[in-house]
């Protein structure tokens, strides 16, 4: 099977850590002779736009459409704008290609990666499914009499049926097939339109699901609970700004943003999905060659995943699970000494022994 690949490296540390995920990837296809992939790097992001004018390329969607996967790194870099380098080159891929799930692992490597005291592997092991295409980010809203004592700003969330079924029934699908709980997090006694209608819908939709055990807290209770008790999360389907948050906490309590990773899926594979890690392009250690490769390398387990590669998917995180108790191994902020390349040598090693 051949699988094409987009790489956007992008900004700071994204092309030091994408470096060491294409390694993996190509540690694969040496090791299965049935398994190949290609590479197609755009060199768009931060640089870009200071030659170029443009965080991409204008038809630059046109040009990713045909690929299996796009693999980014991060954008952003201090001198362009926060708002233009995300809302031009990331978030518009996310929403051009419909990719409405958000799939965000937390799960605990390793004990000593956790602030929280006593806890174990299986403590921390949570699959948290964020919308990722409206909601509170939709973007709408208004900003009435400017600067004068009337001012008033409204930002509202849309919560359409189709994306608020779509995201629930995708929740329920996975908690079927990982027989696992299924947890909503919403904000209903204030929220009394948006989250009220949340809260409805997992209910109907729950009702084709009569095997998947279902709970239902509301957002405040639930950031305590992931830090208090985070046993009680399986899978967890949430909204756009409170699946942005609690998987921050999420990256917390399990070590960090060098371990966080997320995929942007379009389950009805129309369209490309993007897979990356959750961290930025961290500029204050950019270039010193310290970045933690490992959220980057999760990433990749979570493509071949996607690619039907469930195999494979689960050596790479069984790998990284193996490369976590050899501490001197690591990098920096992790306890160890290691280099970004090192990391990725010694993972591409590791996989080589299975
Ligand atoms: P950041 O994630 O880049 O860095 C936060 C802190 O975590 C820094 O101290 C950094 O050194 C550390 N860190 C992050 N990734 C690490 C890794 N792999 N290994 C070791 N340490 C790591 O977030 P920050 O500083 O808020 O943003 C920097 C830039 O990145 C901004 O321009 C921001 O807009 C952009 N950004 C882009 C994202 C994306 O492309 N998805 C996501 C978040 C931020
Ligand atoms: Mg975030």
């Amino acid at each position: 099977k051949h699988f094409t690949i987009a790489l956007v490296p992008g900004d700071g540390i994204g092309p030091e850590v994408i470096a060491e995920g294409v390694k993996v990837l190509k540690t694969i296809e040496e090791l299965d002779s049935e398994l190949s992939f290609s590479f197609t790097e755009f060199p768009w992001g931060c640089e870009y736009y200071l030659n170029q004018g443009k965080m991409m390329d204008d038809d630059g969607i046109n040009q990713l459409r045909h690929f299996d996967a796009i693999y980014l790194g991060a954008v952003g870099y201090p001198g362009v704008p926060d708002h233009i380098s995300l809302r031009d080159l990331l978030l518009r891929i996310r929403k051009s290609f419909d990719q409405y799930v958000n799939l965000r692992p937390v799960l605990l490597l390793h004990p000593s990666f956790t602030p929280l005291k006593d806890k174990a592997e299986k403590d921390i092991d949570m699959l948290v499914i964020r919308e990722n295409s409206e909601g509170e980010y939709a973007g709408t809203g208004d900003w009435l009499y400017k600067g004068k004592p009337e001012e008033v700003v409204l930002q509202t969330g849309v919560f359409s049926r189709k994306g608020t079924e779509r995201i629930i029934r995708y929740a329920y699908e996975e908690a079927r097939r990982l027989n696992k709980t299924l947890t909503s997090i919403s904000k209903g006694n204030a929220l009394n339109y948006s989250m009220v209608f949340w809260d409805e819908v997992f209910e109907e939709v729950g009702k084709e699901y009569p095997d998947v055990t279902t709970y239902s807290y509301l957002v405040d209770a639930a950031s305590l609970y992931f830090v208090s008790d985070p046993e009680r999360f399986e899978v967890v389907v949430t909204s756009n700004l409170f699946g942005d948050i609690v998987t921050d906490i999420g990256a917390g309590i399990t070590g960090g943003l060098g371990l966080a990773t997320g995929a942007n899926i379009n389950p009805e594979k129309d369209y490309p999905s993007m897979f990356e890690p959750v961290h930025g392009s961290a500029p204050d250690i950019a270039g010193k060659g310290v970045a933690n490769p490992i959220a980057a390398i999760w990433s990749v387990s979570q493509m071949l995943d996607f690619f039907g590669e469930e195999t494979w998917g689960k050596v790479v995180l069984d790998t990284i699970k193996g490369l976590t108790v050899e501490t001197e191994n690591l990098t920096p902020d992790l306890g160890g000494k290691a280099t970004t390349n090192e990391v990725g040598d010694r993972f591409a090693e590791k996989l080589k022994e299975k």
